[in-house]
């Protein structure tokens, strides 16, 4: 990892605790677009885990203007860098620090820090923007509790905890509940609320109000009613029970991920809040109950409990995903949501840990924090957790976290607390299970089979693979959970076996050879590697009790179908026979019959140490999709008439599964007619958003959208949100030889602004990561664009411009033609003049 300078490294070996601690803060905000000011009291005491001689005073603080400070009501001068600012000579004992600085919300376009959304005033915090607001310790293991006064000429004035006083001009907010800086909220603006309350399972009442912008009044009916399950999930799963008489969500236009979890003043990205049936589509709909769920979930893993410092960001991350994603199967289908995350899984993570992004899911080191908000320490991160669910059972778990809550509560821990709180209320030992959190790469596992005089033996062999700065892995703990069929497909022996060695052998004594069915419900973050005939993936995709196996099956079939001339009669009559099975959910069949996305296809490829082609990916899925297509025979419109759903529109129940599996084979039926009839009458009959994208996406990309693009687009002008549908289907469902020149089209657009994370995400984003044939153009156009975007967005806001940048990641897996084009795009970006600390972390790491 580069070391200049400019960008230094920050690297978990190096922590060392604060120097000082805050035993509380006072914040006054004047609110002006160009020049707010912010006077803050800061009581600082003396750290005793850092009792080793005097200490100056260190506070973090960039692009700020000090009016004036003073040290227990002396006035001070520090030294003061464009990081930060130091008093030597402070009193040992503790003192008070007073200080008044200026800010520019108007002029801030990052979007971390104070900035402004739509003439409303918001911030940005996690991780290191309330050094943009004040000068501070920012980092997360100083928590103190706050208290704001906001002055403004705004109707609505917020912070986090409870209000305790307001008037004409001003507001007051006091948050009891210890927090580190990277919690603190504060909005202000024209906002009006949507109210409801919720009862806690001890009895108290809480307030609940989501606020958005007037107009929009109408949007978050769906989003309340999720988090008040949310509340209800974490009291019967975890016992956890809310804390705050108040719990306020905000909606925000300019916002660079998907929400943030800020005590009591939940900020959102407003594509995860506001949804109607006539705006949103299922998808959006599940998006929202989960991130809802996320956030929420976070006041107690994330916020009562916190992390030590940013390598350990997992600790709240990967928690709360698994969190989340219990929620959502508890919610819905528990296979089905399976079946989702793990796609999702090897789609993000796994492409990442194949690469130059390759990262443990506790790093070591960062140049950039906001560079490892990644697949990694997300998705990796709650696999881990998983595993952890199954090794120690639901019920261990509940003892684990419930230790974890009595003995943290207020604590800001590292990932060998939560180990600990494992080892100690279940009775194992996770030492070897902790090298989860150091070695980067997905682990291979080779299984062997023998039949022997009634004994049959599988032979597990793992190997993790080198990744950037590591080599020589260790063996990692690999819950494999297996199931035993015997020729009818019953079920003559099952179990979870931990896997620890290098190589491990189970034996059973059985009547018949069995057909093994294995890492049921992907019970590990691992790749699978075994030869399986035809016949038996055929056997377990008929029979298999597993859901996720049964899927995996039919999966590994089309990739079969997909990179091999293998014959596929198989396929078709197994995934004929799923269509037809009423007794099957009607959402796992549409995953059943759904092809592996052309990047699942393509990593498939890169596994096998083949060189990628996303052009030729791109052909051959088309052709192996009319294949499928045909062979389901009559049976697809049949099936696919008996799915259409009557009636009012709802999110929840059976009907999203319904129009799920009715989307796919809308898919199909399109494959066979050029003039997608179907499709067409889908489009103009649909009452609701989900089956309009699924009928539009159809003819983006059998190139007959031409009227149905132009009236949606005069239906949905002046809804932003609404219009990044648009953008996107036209991103990313274009045929490849149009794409660049439809992507160029759109960034012309009236709607397109492309400094709102959302309108850049929707057109360039949606172009380089889920077109993978249009971006990869062998004329290199895609990457011209591209890197022409990447350096347009980079001054203006970094942290976007690098996650965007990741599209650039697998290059290596291509023909040496495409990297020759790339090569020469990634060293324009380098040796642009003012990059970002950011884009110079990612776009190095990636060259490397
Ligand atoms: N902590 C947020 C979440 O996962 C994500 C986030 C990170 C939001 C950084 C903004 C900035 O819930
Ligand atoms: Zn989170």
């Amino acid at each position: 990892m580069r070391t200049d300078t400019q960008h230094p490294v920050t690297r978990l070996a190096a922590y060392s605790p604060p120097a000082w601690l805050v035993e509380r803060v006072s914040l006054t905000f004047s609110l002006k677009a160009e020049a707010t000011r912010v006077a803050s009291e800061i009581v600082f005491v003396p750290n005793p885990a850092r009792a080793d001689g005097d200490h100056p005073l260190e506070l973090d603080g960039e692009q700020l203007t000090l009016m004036a400070a003073w040290i227990d009501g002396q006035d001070v001068t520090p030294d003061i860098t464009a990081t930060g600012l130091t008093v030597q000579n402070v009193p040992q004992g503790g003192f008070t620090w007073t200080a008044e600085v200026e800010i520019n919300p108007a002029a801030n376009t990052a979007l971390e820090g104070l900035y402004m959304s739509n003439a409303m005033y918001c911030t940005q915090c996690e991780a290191e923007g309330f050094r943009k607001i004040t000068y501070y310790p920012d980092r997360p293991d100083v928590m103190a509790p706050f208290t704001v006064r906001i002055e403004g000429d705004l109707p609505v004035m917020l912070s986090n905890g409870n209000p305790t006083a307001q008037g004409d001009g001003w507001a007051e907010w006091h948050d009891p509940w210890p927090k580190p800086a990277y919690l603190f909220a504060l909005v202000a603006g024209e906002l009006v609320s949507v109210d409801d309350t919720f009862t806690t399972m001890s009895g108290r009442k809480v307030d609940l109000k989501i606020y958005v912008r007037p107009g929009d009044e109408g949007k978050c009916a769906y989003a309340m009613d999720a988090l008040k399950r949310s509340m209800r999930w974490d009291e019967t799963e975890y016992g956890r029970e809310y804390d705050l008489d108040l719990f306020m969500i905000v909606a925000v236009d300019d916002f660079n991920m998907g929400a943030m979890e800020n005590k009591g003043l939940n900020i959102f990205n407003s594509r995860y809040v506001l949804a109607t049936p006539d705006t949103a589509t299922d998808l959006d709909f599940e998006r929202i109950e989960a991130i809802i769920a996320h956030e929420y979930f976070h006041n107690w893993t994330g916020n009562r409990i916190t992390c030590r410092d940013w390598f350990q960001l997992c600790l709240k991350e990967g928690l709360t995903v698994f969190r989340d994603q219990r929620f959502t199967g508890d919610m819905r289908s528990e296979p089905v949501k399976r079946i989702d995350d793990v796609k999702m899984l090897r789609a993000r993570q796994f492409r990442e840990d194949s690469g130059p992004l390759a990262h443990p899911v506790r790093p070591a080191e960062y140049v950039e924090i906001n560079n490892f908000y990644t697949a990694t320490v997300y998705e990796k991160g709650a696999e881990l957790i998983r595993m952890l669910w199954l090794m120690v059972g639901p019920q261990g778990y509940r003892r684990g976290t419930d230790l974890y809550f009595e003995r943290h509560d207020g604590q800001a821990c590292t990932i060998e607390d939560w180990l600990k709180v494992f080892e100690d209320a279940c009775d194992i030992d996770l030492s070897q299970f902790a090298l989860w959190y150091a070695q980067a790469g997905t682990p291979r596992v080779d299984v062997a089979e023998a039949w022997e005089d009634g004994r049959y033996t599988l032979t597990f062999t793992q190997t993790v693979p080198d990744t950037p700065g590591q080599t020589d892995k260790k063996p990692v703990p690999i819950p494999m959970a297996y199931g035993l069929l015997d020729k009818t497909g019953a079920e003559v022996a099952q179990g979870l076996h931990v896997l620890t060695q290098p190589q491990e052998s189970l034996s059973f004594d059985l009547a018949e050879r069995p057909v093994p069915s294995l890492l049921r419900g992907f019970s590990a973050p691992v790749t699978l590697a075994r030869d399986v005939s035809a016949a038996e993936q055929a056997f377990l995709l008929a029979h298999d009790s597993d859901p996720f196996n049964r899927w995996e099956a039919g999966r590994a079939m089309m990739l079969e179908a997909l990179t091999s001339d293998r014959d596929n009669a198989a396929l078709g009559a197994g995934l004929q026979a799923v269509l037809t099975d009423e007794t099957l959910d009607p959402a796992f069949r549409a995953l059943t019959l759904t092809l592996p996305s052309e990047e699942e296809i393509a990593a498939h490829v890169a596994g096998r140490g083949q060189v990628v082609d996303p052009s030729a990916i791109h052909d051959r899925r088309a052709v192996v999709e009319h294949t499928i297509a045909t062979a389901l025979g009559d049976a697809l419109p049949a099936v696919y008439a008996a799915m259409r759903v009557d009636g009012p529109y709802s999110p929840d129940g059976a009907a999203p599964g319904q129009r799920a599996l009715r989307a796919r084979l809308l898919a199909y039926l399109t494959r066979l007619d050029r003039q997608a009839v179907e499709a067409k009458a889908m489009f103009d009959t649909a009452n609701n958003m989900t089956e309009t994208m699924a009928a539009l996406a159809l003819l983006v990309s059998a190139g007959q959208a031409q009227d149905a693009l132009a009236a949606f687009e005069t239906k949905w002008a002046t809804d932003a949100l609404v219009m990044d549908k648009w953008f996107t289907v036209q991103a990313v469902a274009t045929p490849p030889a149009q794409a660049v020149a439809t992507v160029k089209t759109l960034t012309q657009h009236a709607a397109f602004n492309w400094k709102n994370p959302n309108r850049f995400r929707a057109v360039i984003g949606a172009f380089a990561v889920a077109n993978p044939a249009g971006f990869h153009r062998a004329d290199g156009s895609g990457y011209t664009l591209l890197a022409d975007w990447l350096l347009t967005l980079d001054p203006v806001n970094p942290q976007t411009t690098a996650r965007v940048a990741g599209a650039f990641e697998t290059w290596r897996r291509l023909d040496r033609a495409r990297q020759a084009l790339i090569g020469p795009e990634l060293e324009r970006i380098a040796s642009a003049p003012t990059l970002s600390r950011d884009m110079t972390e990612i776009i190095g790491r990636i060259r490397a």
